[in-house]
């Protein structure tokens, strides 16, 4: 998931420093609050129980998993304590293997690194039970090649995830709205989409995924109010209620994107590399 951004990076083309897909732009030191340690209450691990709650019913008993544009890798370590997964993670940034292998360490877990482009992921068909992503595919203009990506690796009757969170106004991002407003940037050269929620369901269809299902999650206080994380633990059963509601819908700030691969079907459609955009 990617965290609030909290100043002006207002996006000037010509004076960019990073071309819009640069593993570059993702480029920094690891964040404390990515470093896993599922006790700490603060708003990242409350959004992790978030998607694990909400997943374990669906979760496969056992195989391999894969995150794409894994980053921390949180949410695949913490799947991987869920069900006995071989885990992969994948990231075309070199902060994200540096991530992923403290992480495995302070999880007491195996778990391969590969560096590789969401959008041709270097694994062959039907490779994984799971694949997911976390606030990835909305920084791509054409998410559809990395959600076809995606579906291809997935063995039939699999699992695929992707939260997202949309340049869209929602109360934990209240102070941002005016920068979403007149930038398509998060910061340089890194996009951030728009799309509704019933594009990313047609896209995700497209991609060859079945009994697709989204819904809107994270009705969290303004993560400019000093106390947001100490209310959002606190008030845990009334905040998660809200999660799937029209209240949600319109005040959320992510979605939660499930599918999965139909026995039988042919692996979708691989794609290459677009043309830098
Ligand atoms: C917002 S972060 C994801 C954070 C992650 N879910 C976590 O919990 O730390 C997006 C990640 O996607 C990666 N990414 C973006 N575009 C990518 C691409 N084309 N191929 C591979 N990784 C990509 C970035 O390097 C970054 O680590």
């Amino acid at each position: 998931m990617t965290e609030p951004d909290h100043g002006d990076h207002a996006h000037e083309e010509h004076e960019a420093r990073y071309a819009e897909g640069d593993a570059a732009a993702w480029e920094r030191p690891l964040r404390s609050s990515e470093l896993y340690e599922p006790s700490r209450r603060d708003i990242f691990n409350f959004i992790d129980e978030t998607k694990v709650d909400y997943l374990r019913p669906l979760l496969p008993p056992d195989g391999r998993a894969l995150e794409v544009g894994a980053g921390s890798g949180r949410l695949l370590i913490r799947l991987g304590a869920e069900r006995p997964y071989r885990l992969v993670a994948v990231d075309y940034a070199p902060y994200a293997a540096r991530a992923v292998r403290e992480n495995l360490r302070r999880a007491g877990r195996e778990g391969a690194v590969v560096f590789g482009d969401a959008r041709a992921l270097p694994f062959p068909d039907a490779s994984f039970d799971v694949v997911l992503s976390g606030g990835l595919l909305e920084h791509f203009r054409d998410p559809l090649p990395v959600m076809r990506e995606m579906a291809r690796l997935l063995r039939p009757g699999g699992l695929f995830y992707a939260d997202i969170v949309p340049r869209k106004v929602s109360l934990y991002r209240w102070a941002e709205r005016e920068r979403m407003a007149r930038s398509e940037q998060l910061q340089e050269g890194i996009y951030e989409s728009d799309l509704p929620r019933s594009r990313w369901a047609a896209l995700a269809r497209e991609a060859g995924l079945h009994d697709v299902r989204i819904v809107s999650a994270g009705v969290y206080p303004p993560f400019t109010m000093p106390d947001h994380e100490r209310l959002v633990w606190k008030y845990r059963s009334l905040v998660r209620a809200l999660d799937a509601t029209i209240v949600a819908d319109i005040l959320g700030f992510f979605y939660m994107v499930t599918g999965n691969r139909e026995a039988g079907s042919a692996p979708a459609e691989r794609t290459g590399l677009p043309s830098r955009r």
